[in-house]
């Protein structure tokens, strides 16, 4: 008799080796796997990831589990299979998807995202198993359990959005590549990077949410011990849309290998806001930037880009400094 969670495991490593024959073996599947042909994903991505795809039924999923011995209470606890209000019934959760397994750090299948072929309405494009006994969200990373040894061995991780960005970068030849699937960063996801790295580059969606996110990221790595670099790209554009755009070649060298400090994103981000022919525009920025000098907590930090900011704009560095001083720091 095995414990549940093994028997848990056991299913989703069993509909993922069925979920991905489904996708490349079957009439069913076809349509998902010209969807992910036409996408840039070759046969052996899909291979090396074991995308899947679920078929249009409702009940495929309980009935080939319970012909193979599995428990329909359990499964329904796995997150596979939802029971219906009325009766002692159940129906699938992932119908007509196309299936991304996802690991634990260890490599076992303890869950699944599903994405819709074309958006439906009211229905989310990626549908997630929800948190159970053997998938906790805030201590998973897409694609890790591939990635360790490279990330090691590169002394480097590359952080990213989503799923097809991995798989993209992945076939980049970007083989230190994670996600963290759409949430925000947690502590316990960065201590898990930390203890295998310092250098963390984030290369998020360019776009608001993504922005946003990159700034959470950073201060989340930071705290526990990481150094971190964002990569930046044209505004609109994801990792995955980047390189099928413009190439493996230039996503190495213009966007991982261009990669920026914190603060030299903060200054492009702050700079985007302000017309710097304009003068008092000009002062405004000025003011944003030594803003975010004065947040630096390392002294040596502040001075670099003290002198950088002075040097760009020909003030002398006693100026800002004094202006820092009493703006800023004046409680000191
Ligand atoms: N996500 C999710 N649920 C959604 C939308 C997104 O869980 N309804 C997660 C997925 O892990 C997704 C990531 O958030 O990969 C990033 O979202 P988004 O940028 O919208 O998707 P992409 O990764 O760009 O997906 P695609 O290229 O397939 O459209
Ligand atoms: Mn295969
Ligand atoms: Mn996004
Ligand atoms: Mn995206
Ligand atoms: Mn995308």
């Amino acid at each position: 008799n095995q414990k549940p969670s093994n028997k848990m495991i056991e299913a989703h490593e069993l509909l993922k080796k069925f979920y991905h024959h489904l996708l490349v073996n079957t009439k069913e599947g076809q349509d998902a796997y010209d969807y992910l042909i036409n996408r840039g994903f070759s046969r052996e991505i899909i291979d090396e990831f074991e995308i899947g795809f679920a078929l249009d039924s409702w009940e495929f999923v309980s009935k080939f589990l319970t012909k193979r011995g599995f428990n329909p209470q359990e499964m329904e606890h796995a997150g596979l299979i939802i029971k219906r209000n009325q009766n002692e019934t159940y129906f699938d959760r992932f119908r007509d998807r196309i299936m991304f397994p996802i690991a634990d750090l260890q490599g076992k299948t303890i869950a699944f995202s599903g994405r819709l072929l074309k958006e439906i309405k009211g229905q989310p494009k990626y549908l997630n198993s929800p948190e159970t006994s053997i998938f906790n969200k805030s201590r998973t990373l897409y694609n890790f359990h591939r990635a360790k040894k490279h990330i090691r061995k590169n002394q480097q991780v590359i952080l990213f959005e989503g799923f097809a960005d991995v798989i993209s970068a992945v076939k980049a030849g970007c083989p230190n590549a994670i996600a963290t699937m759409g949430t925000a960063l947690t502590e316990e996801q960065a201590k898990i990077i930390r203890r295998n790295v310092e250098s963390v580059i984030i290369c998020y969606d360019a776009d608001s949410a993504g922005i946003e996110a990159a700034h959470k990221a950073t201060a989340i790595l930071t705290n526990v011990g990481c150094t971190v670099k964002i990569a930046v790209m044209p505004d609109g554009y994801d990792p995955d849309d980047y390189i099928k755009e413009y190439g493996a070649e230039k996503f190495q060298n213009d966007v991982i290998n261009s990669s920026l400090t914190f603060m030299a994103f903060q200054m492009r981000y702050l700079r985007r806001k302000r017309n710097l022919q304009n003068e008092s525009e000009r002062m405004q920025y000025i003011e944003d930037v030594l803003k975010e000098i004065s947040l630096l907590t390392k002294a040596v930090e502040r001075d670099h880009y003290l002198r950088q900011l002075a040097q760009e704009f020909s003030i002398s560095l006693d100026a800002l400094k004094e202006q820092q001083y009493q703006v800023y720091r004046t409680e000191k």
